[in-house]
């Protein structure tokens, strides 16, 4: 197939892990005979300093004429000044708006390997297997803000029609895994979040009574995410809840430089991004891990693309090097207590994908392909 793939590396570590996750994917064209059209674009603080705009309009032309997009990372203390008149994330949050990317996948599945170099006990991770489903075009993030010298507003507000299309894609998830969802909220406190029980609750009657839908507060959902996170499947939430819990869920994982996120809306073209940031304190040094990259860029395969088979052959590749690196240092990427640096991990998927074409024929998905529509 051919197809036309917009890449925004934006700042920081975010051209490191991008340059990692576009070698990956050309390797893919060669090994299945597929022509991918890459065409850069500047986003974030990198944007700024050209053209002092975070989200230029040539960038938004270049998304919208492609069949998906990839992004490292926006953001960094060169441009985190509060009274600077434009920062890097604005970019971002204009972007996701723009291409209307309401659902964001952050699926969080420790690997065996990984288990022993994470702060949380073995015993505790395994069986781990969650799809966080974060909204991301509503709520505090979008509503209205306002800023006077002692005061300032950040409005939190949700319609009815924001809540329902992000919970359909939540429930159609869940029938393509363990068939349940737990929505998170702050009902005993939030107006939006009474609104989001509601409109969850009737969703989940009216559509799909076969799947078990709970809800769960979110302070203690924090708690029980560390103290019993195999025993969650979909979890659904709002924006702002979304963000901070998946930060959280990085570490059952073991690391922030693993978990990828797919951001998609109503049509195929997706926003493909790692759900780390610009990572300003090891950037520059070679050392970032590209996994949740190149993982985006797996889920950019199977969600934009329809290529299910190579974006499995990503993940075994990803696979397989976090299985060397277990006992190995040397193989074991840096964030995970080992001395890989970035283009060692990056040229070891690369080695482990060239290995694993013929493999790839008939692979297990590891993340199953959502039914958007019915
Ligand atoms: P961060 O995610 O950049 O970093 C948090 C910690 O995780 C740091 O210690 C960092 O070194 C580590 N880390 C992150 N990615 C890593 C990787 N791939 N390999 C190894 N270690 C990794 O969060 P922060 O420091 O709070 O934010 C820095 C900047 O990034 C801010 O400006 C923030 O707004 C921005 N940010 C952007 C995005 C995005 O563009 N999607 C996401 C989050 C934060
Ligand atoms: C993320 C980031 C962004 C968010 C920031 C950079 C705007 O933290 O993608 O998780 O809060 O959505
Ligand atoms: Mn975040």
């Amino acid at each position: 197939m051919s197809a036309r793939i917009a890449v925004l590396a934006g700042d920081g570590i975010g051209p490191e892990v991008i340059a990692s996750a576009v070698a990956v994917l050309q390797a893919v064209a060669e090994g299945f005979g597929h022509r991918f059209v890459f065409e850069d674009a500047l986003i974030g603080g990198a944007a700024i300093e050209a053209c002092g705009s975070p989200l230029p309009e040539t960038t938004l032309a270049a998304c919208e004429r492609a069949d998906a997009v990839l992004l490292g990372a926006v953001g960094g203390p060169r441009w985190s000044d509060p009274k600077a008149p434009v920062r890097p994330e604005q970019g971002l949050l204009a972007l996701r708006q723009a291409l209307g990317v309401f659902a964001n996948l952050r699926p969080v599945k420790p690997h065996p390997a990984t288990l022993a170099h994470s702060a949380i006990k073995p015993e505790v991770l395994r069986g781990v297997d969650l799809m966080v489903v974060r909204e991301l075009t509503g709520g505090s993030y979008f509503g209205r803000k306002e800023r006077q010298a002692d005061r300032a507003v950040d409005v939190c507000e949700y319609s009815v029609a924001e809540i329902e299309r992000v919970a359909h894609v939540a429930f159609r998830l869940a029938r393509g895994r363990r068939g349940r969802v737990c929505s998170v909220d702050k009902a005993n406190v939030l107006e939006t979040s009474r609104l989001w029980r509601e409109v969850t609750t009737r969703v989940h009657q009216t559509h799909y009574p076969d799947v078990l839908l709970e809800h769960q507060l979110v302070d203690s959902m924090a708690m029980h995410l560390i103290a019993r996170p195999a025993a969650y499947d979909v979890v659904l939430t709002e924006n702002l809840f979304g963000d901070i819990l998946t930060d959280e869920a990085a570490m059952l994982a073991g690391s922030m430089g693993l978990l990828p996120s797919a951001s998609l809306g109503e049509g195929t073209r997706g926003l493909f991004e790692p759900i780390h940031g610009s990572a300003p304190d090891i950037a520059g040094q070679g050392i970032a891990n590209p996994i949740a990259a190149i993982l985006s860029a797996a889920l950019l395969l199977r969600h934009s693309l329809s290529l299910h088979r190579e974006a499995a052959c990503v993940e075994a590749a990803v696979a397989r090097v976090l299985a060397a690196g277990e006992h190995d240092p040397r193989k074991r990427p840096k964030d995970l207590g080992g001395s890989a640096g970035t283009e060692a991990i990056t040229r070891a998927v690369l080695a482990a994908l060239h290995a694993g074409i013929a493999a790839c024929l008939h692979p297990e998905p590891a993340f199953p392909a959502i039914p958007l529509r019915d």
